[in-house]
């Protein structure tokens, strides 16, 4: 177990910004920071994060908290492996606590995974570099193919020596788990139960995820056999998901950021030899069609894509479906188409560095010019071609999500093709009426909210009043109580701080909400013991569940505009309305949790008048008095506030 020393140690050193910006491509809004969540697709930035405050919060998923829960958010790992990366990240010395050799033992099976992947890499780069088998055929094929060393050494690249054990004996007698090694999928076991190395007599390209860790490897063959796959690779495991997966997106993501665009390619050669060229925001599906997470991989860094796809006809039909794919995923795409025969490797190689680049930026064009000249070059003068090719083309634009962007491209097309505009606009809106015919026959009707699963990124006003019910309107006020708690607990109202109004006032509400219940406790129990907590505290001390609440809490989702401003347009700030607020608002958080109970009571009067038990009628019924009374007396009141 990781020391609690260790722990608070990583929690001081962590810059939150510093933490996100290794994944996200965050951008300055005021004090705080903005991006496209990384966890969905979208159109608007609804990812903040608050240095101020150590916490992100992602309003389209959800999702909040603090650095760790970022890393653990993102990178799927484990409360102690994120820990572990963020000590490593900051030069945090990791201390164990006592029993850590039984522990490790016991250390999670994805931890062991990475180390036994990381421990194959290095092994594989020695065979390379340090033995005459490597040497003699591994690096001078590299060298062949124009690798120099520092690519080599940028990808990690490798060779496995041949022989049936090589790579399971080293591992073994450094003491790795058999068991685990399997699991890798560096050994494989056959159908007697021997077991033997899976890559052997193979050139090695390691696969990194997002953070450099090595995941999986691709394993090339030197010679030209033909009863053997080209390329091996390994299986799906525990840390590998190959759809989810970008080779070489680690080496990539910091220039896909600068460049704003990402050249997708198909194979790892292609990758490399790109680097070599000086083009660095490069990735490789990997030899399969491009998936819906792989899009998203390349969200987080851009919105720009670039497909770079060999001109034969095979190159031609995987920029087509690449093509549609990304504009799916509402991502702006581009081709470059190279000449017949060539690949990203060879033509960069056949031309050179500053040739190829001048291709590169010479030969890009928008989806629909590349998809007319495709179906040009068919169609010939012949009208119904023609009439195909422009459908083609529109079909295409109806994958776009933003409508926005979708008129946009209308526009191109109808200049490019010289088409009328209104003619393309009614065979998009057919497909667009398609598509939703068959997206209602496909759904089924959303979950009604209720309290437990609460929906934080709908403020109240938003929603319209008839559509909720009162355990809902509970809900909205428990929660603007608490989000006024966490923001200005510390503020002055006229002769007490807001924290004391509201805790004296609040003292006899039971809050619904378990989450909010918590919180509310939290600051009652301080408060009592006359120390305010803030929420950076709650944060570091809460639960999951409590930290992402009042991460979505204490950040204000609509900024005021700017303009408002600059227009001398006075705009109260929140706290100068505080006292108002938080009157109305126990007024009201009393008044919701009023007219809960009343609805409460009415079934309970219906059930005991249905059940003929006359006395829990009675009593009901003197309970549903009292109730309506105190109902009237707080909407008076509120009527006051409000000067209704
Ligand atoms: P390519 O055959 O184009 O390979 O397949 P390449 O990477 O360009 O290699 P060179 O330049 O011919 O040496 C493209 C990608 O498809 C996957 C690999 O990811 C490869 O990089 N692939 C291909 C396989 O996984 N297995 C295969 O047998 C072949
Ligand atoms: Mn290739």
């Amino acid at each position: 177990m990781i020391s609690r020393e260790t722990i608070d140690e990583v929690k001081n050193r962590v810059d939150i910004v510093d933490v996100i910006s290794d994944f996200v491509s965050l951008k300055r809004s005021g004090q705080n920071y903005k991006a496209l969540s990384p966890f969905n697709n979208e159109k608007t930035a609804s990812f903040f994060v608050v240095p101020g405050k150590g916490i992100f919060k992602d309003f389209s998923s959800g999702k909040g908290g603090d650095a760790i829960t970022f890393v653990m958010e993102h990178e799927g790992m484990s409360y102690t492996e994120a820990i572990r990366f963020l000590a490593k990240k900051y030069g945090v010395e990791i201390k164990e606590d006592v029993q850590s050799e039984d522990l490790r033992e016991k250390q999670s099976e994805r931890e062991g995974l990475y180390i036994l992947m990381n421990f194959a890499k290095d092994y594989f780069k020695d065979n390379l570099f340090n033995t005459d088998e490597g040497k003699g055929i591994g690096l001078s094929y590299f060298h062949e193919r124009s690798f120099n060393d520092r690519t080599i050494q940028k990808f990690e690249l490798g060779y496995a020596l041949e022989g049936w054990n090589n790579l399971s004996d080293e591992a073994i007698s450094k003491n790795y788990n058999k068991e685990l090694l399997e699991k890798t999928g560096l050994t494989v076991r056959n159908d007697e139960g021997r077991t033997y190395d899976r890559f052997r007599g193979r050139v090695i390209f390691p696969i990194h995820n997002l953070t450099g860790k090595v995941i999986a490897f691709g394993a090339r063959m030197l010679g030209k056999d033909k009863n053997q796959p080209k390329y091996i690779n390994s299986p799906e495991t525990e840390i590998y998901h190959k759809s989810d997966v970008l080779y070489g997106l680690f080496q990539a993501k910091n220039a896909i950021r600068q460049e704003d665009n990402c050249f997708l390619v198909e194979g790892y050669t292609d990758v490399i030899s790109l680097h070599q060229a000086d083009v660095e925001n490069v990735v490789a599906s990997s030899g399969t069609a491009l998936t819906e997470p792989q899009i998203k991989l390349i969200r987080r860094f851009t919105e720009n894509v670039t497909v770079l796809f060999d001109g034969d006809a095979a190159g031609i039909k995987a920029a087509v479906r690449g093509i549609d794919l990304i504009l799916k995923g509402g991502l702006n795409v581009r081709v470059v188409l190279l000449p017949d025969n060539e690949d990203p490797d060879s033509y960069s190689r056949k031309v050179g560095t500053s040739e190829f680049q001048k291709y590169l930026s010479q030969k890009s064009q928008d989806f629909i010019s590349f998809k007319s000249g495709l179906y040009a070059a068919e169609a010939g003068s012949d009208p119904i071609r023609k009439a195909e090719s422009i459908k083609e083309i529109v079909n295409s634009i109806a994958l776009i999500p933003d409508p926005v962007k979708r008129s946009v491209y209308l526009q191109e097309t109808s200049q490019q093709l010289k088409i009328a505009e209104p003619v393309l606009l009614t065979e998009l809106n057919k497909l667009l009426v398609q598509e939703r015919k068959k997206k209602e026959r496909d759904q089924v009707l959303p979950p009604r909210r209720s309290d437990d699963a609460p929906s934080f990124d709908e403020p109240a006003a938003e929603i319209p009043v008839a559509a909720i019910d009162a355990s809902q309107k509970v809900y909205f006020q428990e929660r603007e109580t608490i989000r006024l708690l966490l923001n200005y607990a510390d503020q002055s109202l006229e002769d007490q701080k807001l924290a004391d109004f509201l805790l004296n006032e609040l003292d006899d509400v039971e809050f619904v909400n378990p989450v909010f219940r918590e919180i509310y406790q939290h600051f009652r129990d301080h408060v009592q013991n006359g120390k305010m907590p803030d929420s950076q505290y709650l944060i570091q001390h809460g639960s999951d569940e409590m930290r992402n609440v009042i991460a979505g809490l204490v950040m204000t989702k609509h900024e005021i505009s700017p303009n408002w401003k600059k227009k001398h347009i006075y705009v109260p700030a929140e706290a100068e309305l505080l006292p108002k607020m938080a009157n109305s608002n126990v007024l009201r958080l009393k008044y919701r949790v009023v007219q809960r109970m009343i609805e409460d009571n009415l079934v309970h009067i219906r059930e005991s008048e249905q059940g003929g038990n006359k006395e829990a009628f009675e009593k009901y019924w003197e309970e549903y008095e009292g109730l309506k009374k105190a109902e009237v007396e707080l909407a008076s009141l509120l009527g006051t506030v409000f000067g209704k």
